[in-house]
């Protein structure tokens, strides 16, 4: 038995990868086109591994994906591939319709193609695990219910709304064809081997870099922090255990508001890292133009994977930002080798008028 896993490069994909051939021996198939967020390095300590096979190309390549399908006959397709950067969405949404909507389209009917031919066991136990966002549902007051399964979508972001195209496509082919899929909603994660671009470890490394920690608008802004292994770990008990057609939120219960995630950063690099001359590194923080359309609140109700399947994260906020905070510091060549030209760039063009 084989899966096939896109977007494994990536930051959750990596973490899925490396947690599901630390577990079992199943091969992963790992598809990536390795854009400026996908990093082989995530995946240096499967180098030599048998079990690993990776790909560099795109989901939206409908050939090679076929191609891919028929040569490793994989039990289960995952897909993670994507463009995951609201703020990028913002300045450019070109790429995240081509990957998030029509790579997520090809990828879909090869998978049909594939599936449609499969012998009758093979297709019974055949599944498509589509990831996505808790984004798609759009933004919360601070006295709304959390995020169930059955909420509106209502994405207010180019990201977010091609997260959303892709997830009815999704749901499309089960209802159509019959296509046995299964999508899964996640909050924000954080954890090893993030891109700084994203919050957490862009704090993390400015901090230590002596840099401005860019906290947009009045930092106010809630979201809802999971561990990336605790969500790794829902995706294995969805493909393991989820209804067929079904969707599932994950969440670790644990909404924040931004400045108090700024804050926490610094108060641990104050402890496990000093500054030189004992500041505290909150006193980098700096408020800058909020982002456009920035959604007020997100929060997940995960009831339903808890009480179908069982699964709870393993990890509190406190544990798992510890860990990571921790693995940033012991990680210094990861960090150096992503703040690449272009990572650069990104970085000089985002925060110029901060
Ligand atoms: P990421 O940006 O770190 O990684 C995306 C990966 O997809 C990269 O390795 C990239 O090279 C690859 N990729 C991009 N376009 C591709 C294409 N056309 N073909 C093949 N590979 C391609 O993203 P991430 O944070 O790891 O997110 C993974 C998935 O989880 C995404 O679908 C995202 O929407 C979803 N998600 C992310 C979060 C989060 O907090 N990061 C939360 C919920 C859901
Ligand atoms: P991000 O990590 O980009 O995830 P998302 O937008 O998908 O939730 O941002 C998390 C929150 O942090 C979001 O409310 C925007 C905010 N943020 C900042 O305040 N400063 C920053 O430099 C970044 C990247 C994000």
């Amino acid at each position: 038995m084989t899966i096939l896993v896109t977007g494994g490069a990536g930051f959750i994909g990596s973490n899925f990868v490396l947690d599901w051939l630390g577990a079992c021996d199943e091969p992963v198939v790992n598809l990536d086109k390795l854009t400026y967020a996908g990093n082989v390095h995530n995946l240096a300590p499967l180098a030599g591994d048998q079990r690993h096979i990776f790909v560099q190309g795109d989901i939206g390549d409908a050939h090679l994906v076929g191609a891919l399908l028929a040569q490793h006959q994989p039990r289960a397709v995952l897909n993670f591939a994507a463009e995951s950067h609201v703020d990028r969405s913002i300045l450019g949404p070109g790429e995240f319709i081509q990957t998030n909507i029509v790579g997520t389209f090809q990828l879909l009917e090869q998978v049909r193609a594939y599936w449609a031919a499969l012998d009758a066991a093979a297709k019974t136990a055949f599944r498509l695990l589509h990831v996505s966002t808790d984004e798609v549902y759009g933004s919360l007051s601070a006295s709304d219910p959390a995020f169930t399964e059955t909420h509106r979508y209502e994405p207010n972001s180019p990201y977010s709304a091609s997260k959303a195209a892709s997830d009815h496509l999704v749901r499309a082919y089960h209802h159509t064809y019959g296509l046995p899929v299964l999508t899964t909603n996640c909050s924000n994660n954080y954890g090893p081997l993030h891109f700084p671009e994203k919050l957490i470890p862009l704090m993390i490394v400015n901090a230590q870099a002596g840099k401005p920690l860019p906290v947009y608008g009045d930092g106010q802004q809630i979201r809802d922090w999971l561990y990336v292994k605790d969500h790794c770990s829902a995706i294995r008990a969805v493909l393991a255990s989820g209804r067929l057609g079904e969707t599932y939120n994950i969440g670790g219960w644990n909404e924040k508001p931004n400045l108090d995630i700024v804050h926490t950063v610094c108060d641990l690099l104050d402890e496990l890292k000093p500054r030189a001359d004992r500041q505290s590194y909150r006193s980098q923080i700096s408020y800058v133009t909020d982002r456009p359309g920035h959604d007020r609140r997100y929060a997940i109700d995960a009831r339903k994977i808890e009480q179908e399947l069982g699964w709870k994260p393993a990890e509190t906020f406190e544990t798992g930002i510890r860990k990571t905070v921790q693995w940033y510091l012991d990680n210094p060549d990861w960090v150096a080798q992503v703040q690449s030209g272009a990572y650069r760039d990104w970085v000089a063009m985002q925060y110029a008028q901060a």
